[in-house]
Parts: C-alpha cells; structure tokens; sequence
C-alpha cells in the first residue's frame, strides 16, 4: 500500500490558527510517500531513509504511547521519546485501538519535500502514514476521523494540541484550503491559475519553538496578542475575497499586512523581513512568510516574476515559482 501527499504553503493565518482564526493554505507539487507492507508478528518498524532513521517497537508499546499522550502533558511525553518516533507511534497506537487489529506493520516513508522550511513536511509524512498504515489494517474511517489520527503526529511535532489542522487538512484534500475552529473548507470555486513564487531565506527555528513563543506572548499579554490574531484574520477574510475574485494586486498586500503581524507576533527573522521589504515593488504585489516562520521560506504574489526571482537571488536567497497541487492525499483514502 502506497500513499502520497503535497507539501503545503499557508497562504494566510498560520499561528492564529492555533487560536481559533481562519487560516488559507495550498497544496504544492513536492511529495511525502508511505509505503506500509504486513510483517509477520507484532513488531512496528519503521524506516525514513531521507533522514538515515530506522526504529522498531511492538504493537503494545505503540498502544501504551497513544495512552499517555492522551492522559499526559504532551511537552512531557514529548521528552520521553525519540523525536522522530513518537508521532508514528501515536498514530499507529490510535488505528490499532480502533481496528482491535495487533498485526505487524512495515512503514517506509519518504519525501522530496524540503525539510524545516515551512512546507509541512512532517504534516505530509504524518498524512501519508496514518492513511497508509489505516489501509494495511483495514480501518474504514471517515476523513475527519483520518484527519484527526493524521494530526495527533502534528500535534507532538509541534507540541500544541492545537497544531496541525491546516497543515493536515490542506495535505489530504490538495488544492486551496482554509480551516477555522473545527471546520474545514475546500475552495474549488478559486480559480488553480494563482501564481506563487517560494524565497527560500535560509533555515528556520523549529515550528514547536515559534508556536511555543506565540503561546507564551499569549499566556503573559492575552489582550495584545488577542489584538493580533484578530487582525490576522482580518487578512484572511481579506485574501480569501481577494483570491476569488482573482484580484492579485489585494491579494498581496493582504499577504504582506499578515506578514507585519507576523513580525508583531515575534515570528519572522531578518531574512524574511528583508525579502518583503526588498520583494514588494521590485516584483512582488506581496510577501509574507509562510508555516512557522523563524526563518524558511517566504511567499510572493508576484506582478513581474523575472523581476522578483532576480531581486532575490542577488540578495542571495534561492527563489523559484510553485505550482498549486490540485490533488491531495484523499485519492488513496476511496470514498468518504
Ligand atoms: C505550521 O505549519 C503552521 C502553524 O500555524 C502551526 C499549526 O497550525 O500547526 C504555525
């Protein structure tokens, strides 16, 4: 059983999401791959060659991680583990409760989605695995129940229990989608003709430390930070009104408008910074980071791409123009 799902670029609302706000994300053409076989007994292993990782446990050892993560403070479990691990653990501790079935599984997963940029890699790799590993047990679930199991690996990845909606939602429907508080919406009515270009600034903090660092400006300022993540939204209203009237020059400026209360939020780097102060009016209707921030990637609407994609190599980042994925990891799943 073979599974595949995009990498992931949020066009609005990353961080605000994790409070309750609009986030808008597309599915990009890279591409997480899980491979799941039988294997006699009733050990795990699991294999990410890409990143020289290989680890093996039993089905009661994956059940007893599922159970703390659901009794425990996940920053807590978090330490007791491998890194790497534990998501797959937790998501395979949950099919199996489910799917009363204690069979051995292999689990191969890779991707060409570059790592710790702010494509959602790992939100891919979670997706990818829990519908391959669901399919190999035989589980029928529905989507948002697939979702659900797919973001428990988000969730300790980026150790926020809310983490991973928009991430996870986007890589299993592809195309443009946005997520507020529990609802996911697909936007087909938005034409696939927008057009992207990706700044690569660079390497990026960890998504767990950005989102910790937004918790804790939240738990010490609520009204401030509440404030922000209102704005945000704002934005998002904005460009997703812009995006269906295909209205590029708006759609832009509500990205770099998000971008500022990124900044605001302490989520952005100089890099970043200097590729949307440099980006906007050399190329750019607009540039805001995208994921986590900290570093990675930025996004631009572009008016004139040779012109961006110039600017910025000469400011020595890597820039180059995406496509939008239209299909994303729900083919494999059948129908929901
Ligand atoms: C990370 O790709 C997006 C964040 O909003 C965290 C999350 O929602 O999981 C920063």
């Amino acid at each position: 059983m073979e599974v595949r799902a995009p990498g992931v670029v949020k066009l609005f609302g990353e961080h605000a999401v994790v409070y309750g706000k609009r986030a808008i994300a597309a599915a990009v053409d890279m591409w997480a791959t899980a491979v799941a076989e039988k294997l006699n007994g009733r050990n795990i292993s699991i294999s990410m060659p890409d990143l020289d990782f290989e680890s093996e446990f039993s089905c009661r050892e994956a059940g007893e991680a599922y159970e703390r993560y659901l009794s425990e403070d996940i920053g807590k479990i978090g330490k007791d583990y491998e890194r790497l691990k534990l998501p797959y653990m937790v998501i395979i501790g949950r099919l199996l409760k489910l799917t009363k079935n204690g069979t051995g599984l292999k689990l191969k997963i890779s991707s060409n989605i570059p790592l710790q940029k702010g494509f959602a890699s790992s939100g891919a790799c979670s997706t990818a695995a829990a519908i391959a590993a669901a399919k190999l047990f035989g589980a029928s679930l529905d989507y948002n129940e697939i979702i659900d199991i797919a973001r428990d690996g988000e969730r300790i990845m980026h150790l926020n229990k809310n983490a991973g909606a928009i991430d996870v939602s986007t890589t299993f429907y592809g195309g443009i989608v946005s997520y507020k508080a529990g609802s996911i919406a697909r936007h087909n009515e938005i034409k696939n003709g927008i057009e992207l270009v990706i700044i690569d600034t660079g390497p990026k903090k960890s998504t767990a430390e950005t989102v910790g660092h937004v918790s804790e400006l939240y738990n010490k300022d609520r009204k401030h930070a509440e404030e922000i993540l209102a704005q945000i939204d704002g934005c998002s209203d904005d460009g997703l009104d812009a995006l269906r009237k295909s209205d590029m020059a708006r759609l832009g400026k509500a990205m770099s408008r998000n971008h500022e209360l990124l900044k605001m939020l302490g989520v952005s780097s100089k890099g970043l910074d200097l590729a949307v102060s440099e980006g906007i009016g050399n190329g750019a209707y607009g540039v805001k980071l995208s994921g986590g921030g900290g570093g990675g990637i930025a996004i631009a609407v572009p008016s004139d791409r040779e012109l961006l994609i110039k600017t910025m190599n000469e400011l020595g980042f890597k820039a180059y123009p995406t496509k939008i994925a239209k299909d994303g990891a729900v083919s494999f799943v059948g129908p929901g």
